[in-house]
């Protein structure tokens, strides 16, 4: 045994083909000493029978939210107060819209609403209801609210598909629910992860495409950034398991597969967009934010004719990533920027590294010889405060993915030294 003894936990059994997995979830608990209390959601019972899961915890099984008997001998308040931990599992998107909107319309999503203890979820749906934009915003306001997850895995699923979604085998749970009693908040990946997946359990933030500050409401101060190199790296982020979110300004791109895309317009929008998708493990800062904009914008539309044209005033914008790289508390591990320079490319990008405090200025030169603005291909140095590594010439996608398998490597040694 290597439980703590009489640690408790309240399971929360959702309703999904997974659902046979918390019954050996709760045989591996029982082992160790743990003590189980279940609730099962009203689809949980199509799933499993409430026999099987009460034969296995022990205890019985709680399901309606106005069982007077049970008001009586426990109420749904201290069923989920008397929990050291509140694990969901399997947790179907419904349960997690629920949890994200504060729902409490049955016993499991009451007891989660109304806890003061950690939950836990493990996650399991088909694979387009997971990368769905509506789950991962749910996913990642629970998120912000402290709410752990393990999973899900990537594998066949039942329906037949291929692709994230699988709940996290028992082992892996269980291994979570140890880590979270320990009062650690980062669940370890399970030790089966597809290799490829190097970023799965880590969170990201990246900004793309260009800022508009309005002038009036017809015309703007912008730039000629397309998005490209931004999406890519999302997509690559994605891909690697990461949970993404990309904020971006105004592009021609299509919102990239399995990333919560916010749009913003201007760079105040981006700030705000971007403190409210922290905390993360990285913060990559790709897009072209407008160093100034127009101090008053005029409400209605400037006209000409009167021999004079209109002065601008400007004000600088917030510096996004100078702001991130500086948050007392908060701070992602990895704070990454982008320097887009048409002269002077390694000094400007240097001094960049520290006027900022970023970990990593990647650099790229835009001007007239070496332009990638709009095109499909970058040539980028990657500064350090301690290295400088040129990359050939080569396609955005593919500086994305080498980028994103940097950041992994450089995330990895960050937990190692911690
Ligand atoms: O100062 P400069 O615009 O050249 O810096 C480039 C880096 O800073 C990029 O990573 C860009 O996304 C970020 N930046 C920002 N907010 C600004 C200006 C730039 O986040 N207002």
């Amino acid at each position: 045994m290597t439980g703590v003894s009489a640690q408790r936990i309240l399971l929360v059994i959702g309703g999904g083909i997974a659902a046979y997995k918390a019954l050996e979830l709760i045989r591996r608990l029982r082992e160790r000493s743990y003590v189980v209390r279940a609730v099962m959601t009203a689809a949980a019972r199509h799933f499993v029978t409430p026999l099987s899961v009460t034969s296995l915890t022990g205890t019985k099984v709680y399901d309606d939210l106005f069982a007077v008997s049970d008001e009586a001998t426990m109420g749904h308040i201290e069923l989920s107060r008397d929990a050291d931990l509140l694990v969901v599992a399997p947790a179907t998107a419904d349960l997690l819209a629920k949890m994200a909107r504060g729902h409490a319309d049955d016993l499991a999503s009451t007891l989660l609403l109304a806890t003061d203890k950690k939950i836990l979820v493990a996650p399991a749906m088909n694979v387009r209801m997971w990368l769905a934009s509506p789950t991962q915003r749910n996913v990642a306001t629970l998120r912000e609210d402290g709410v752990l997850f393990v999973g899900p895995e990537d594998g066949d699923m039942a329906c037949g598909e291929h692709g994230p979604g699988r709940m996290s085998e028992p082992a892996a749970i269980l291994g979570a629910i140890e880590a979270a009693l320990r009062g650690e908040t980062r669940i370890p990946l399970p030790q089966h992860l597809a290799p490829g997946r190097r970023l799965a359990g880590r969170r990201v933030v990246v900004t793309s495409g260009p800022t508009h500050e309005p002038i009036d409401p017809v015309r703007y101060i912008g730039n000629r950034s397309s998005g490209k190199q931004g999406h890519a790296i999302a997509l690559a982020a994605a891909e690697a398991g990461a949970e993404v979110v990309l904020v971006s300004g105004p592009v021609a791109l299509q919102d990239p597969a399995g990333v919560s895309t916010i749009r913003v317009e201007t760079a105040q929008e981006m700030l705000a967009a971007v403190e409210a998708a922290l905390p993360a493990d990285a913060f990559v800062s790709v897009a072209a934010v407008a160093d100034w904009r127009p101090a008053a914008p005029a409400p209605e539309k400037l006209k000409k004719g009167r021999g004079t044209a209109p002065a601008l005033t400007l004000v600088e914008t917030p510096d996004i990533l100078a702001k991130v790289a500086a948050r007392p508390s908060g701070r992602p591990a990895l704070v990454v920027g982008f320097a887009a320079e048409t002269e002077n490319l390694l000094d400007h990008a240097r001094s960049k590294l520290a006027r900022k405090g970023c970990d990593m200025i990647i650099a790229n030169d835009v001007g007239a010889a070496g332009s990638v603005m709009g095109l499909d291909a970058n040539e980028v140095t990657l500064l350090t405060p301690g290295s400088a590594e040129t990359w050939p010439r080569m396609s955005k996608s593919e500086v994305a993915h080498r980028l994103v398998e940097r950041l992994a490597d450089m995330l990895d040694r960050l937990d190692h030294e911690r």
